[in-house]
C-alpha cells in the first residue's frame, strides 16, 4: 500500500506538468496538430515479443518502469527526497550491498553523494526476477557517468538465496557490515 501511495504521489508529480502543457497547447490548434504528428513519428516502433524468452531483460526499460518515478530518468533523484543514482557510492560500490537494496528496500538515514536522506525505498524482490535486477543494476552502474562492473543474474540469485529470511528493508548501518 505504501509502495503504491509513494509511486502514485511520484507519478502525479510527473504527470501534472504534462497535462498543463497539453492544455496550453490546445489554445493553438494548428500547433497542437503539428505537435501531435511530431510526437507520433518520434515514437519508436512497438517491440515484437517473438523469442522474448531468450531475450535478456532491457535494463533501461526496467529502470524507466520501476525506478524512474522516484530516481528520475536522469538518475539525479530529487534533492532531499529521492537520492541520486548518478555518482552514488552505493550504485558504484559493492554489488552485494546494492542488490540487497533492490531486493528488500532501504530505510532510515543514508548518505549519498554528500547529502543525507531519511526516507523509505520499497522492496522489488517480489516484483523483479533475478535477471531483471541484474539488468537494471547493470544499467544504472553504467549510466550517467557511472562506471561500475555489470551484475549477473547468477550473482543476484545467490544474494537472494543468502538473504531469503529477510523481510524488512535494510538500513545503511546494517549494509555497512555486509561483505
Ligand atoms: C517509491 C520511490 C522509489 C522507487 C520506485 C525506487 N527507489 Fe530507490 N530509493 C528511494 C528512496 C526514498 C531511497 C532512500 C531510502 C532511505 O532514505 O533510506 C532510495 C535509495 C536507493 C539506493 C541507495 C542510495 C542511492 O541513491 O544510491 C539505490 C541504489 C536505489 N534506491 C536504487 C533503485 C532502483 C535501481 C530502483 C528501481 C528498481 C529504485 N531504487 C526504485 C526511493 C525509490
Amino acid at each position: 500500500m505504501l509502495t503504491l501511495a509513494l509511486v502514485a504521489a511520484a507519478s502525479t508529480g510527473v504527470l501534472y506538468p504534462v497535462s498543463t502543457a497539453r492544455a496550453q497547447q490546445s489554445k493553438t490548434s494548428a500547433k497542437k496538430v503539428a505537435t501531435k504528428a511530431a510526437s507520433k513519428s518520434a515514437k519508436p516502433a512497438a517491440k515484437t515479443t517473438v523469442a522474448a524468452k531468450e531475450q535478456l531483460p532491457d535494463g533501461k526499460q526496467v529502470y524507466s518502469t520501476t525506478c524512474a518515478a522516484c530516481h528520475q530518468v536522469t538518475g539525479e533523484g530529487t534533492s532531499g527526497v529521492f537520492p541520486p543514482l548518478a555518482g552514488s557510492e552505493w550504485v558504484n560500490g559493492d554489488e552485494a550491498k546494492v542488490a540487497r537494496i533492490i531486493l528488500h528496500g532501504l530505510t532510515g538515514p543514508v548518505e549519498v553523494a554528500g547529502e543525507t536522506y531519511n526516507g523509505m525505498m520499497p522492496p522489488w524482490g517480489g516484483t523483479l526476477k533475478d535477471a531483471d535486477i541484474a539488468a537494471v543494476l547493470t544499467y544504472v552502474r553504467s549510466s550517467w557517468g557511472n562506471k561500475a562492473a555489470p551484475v549477473t543474474a547468477a550473482k543476484v540469485a545467490s544474494i537472494r538465496a543468502a538473504t531469503s529470511s529477510r523481510a524488512a528493508p535494510w538500513t545503511a548501518a546494517e549494509l555497512a557490515g555486509v561483505k
